[in-house]
């Protein structure tokens, strides 16, 4: 199992949720949070407008999928809906997670997930 962790522009969030519903992924978890990355101390795009870069608002998308097809398939849907070619696209990081467990049915790991 792995998880994919992206950190994106607030302005994704509905086609990123598009992109991921067309794949049919199965659960998805995302929150509101606050940023940066290599731009300290110069500005970025935010809704149109030039901001200082020191914590910028952005959307974090957690998503869990069973194999590394549906990691491949997950990340490149992410990305092409998340591009502009602009600093502050953001990121996806992906890593190895260790359980999962459905709390209705007690199922677990691959049946917790499908
Ligand atoms: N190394 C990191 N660790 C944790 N979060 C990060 C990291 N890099 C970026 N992020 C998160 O992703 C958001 C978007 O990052 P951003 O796209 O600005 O990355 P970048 O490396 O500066 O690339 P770019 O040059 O395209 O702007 C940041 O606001 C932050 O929330
Ligand atoms: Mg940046």
């Amino acid at each position: 199992m792995i998880k994919i962790e992206a950190i994106v522009r607030e302005d994704k969030l509905e086609d990123i949720k598009d992109a991921l519903g067309a794949i049919d992924v199965n659960g998805i978890t995302v929150s509101q949070v606050m940023g940066c990355g290599a731009q300290k101390g110069y500005t970025e795009l935010v809704r149109g407008q030039e901001v200082l870069v020191t914590l910028l608002p952005k959307i974090k998308f957690e998503i869990v999928v069973s194999s590394e097809e549906w990691e491949q398939k997950t990340i490149d849907a992410i990305q092409k809906a998340a591009f502009t070619g602009n600093p502050g696209d953001g990121k996806i990081f992906s890593y190895d997670l260790r359980s999962v467990l459905r709390i209705r049915t007690q199922e677990r790991d691959y049946d917790a997930l499908n």
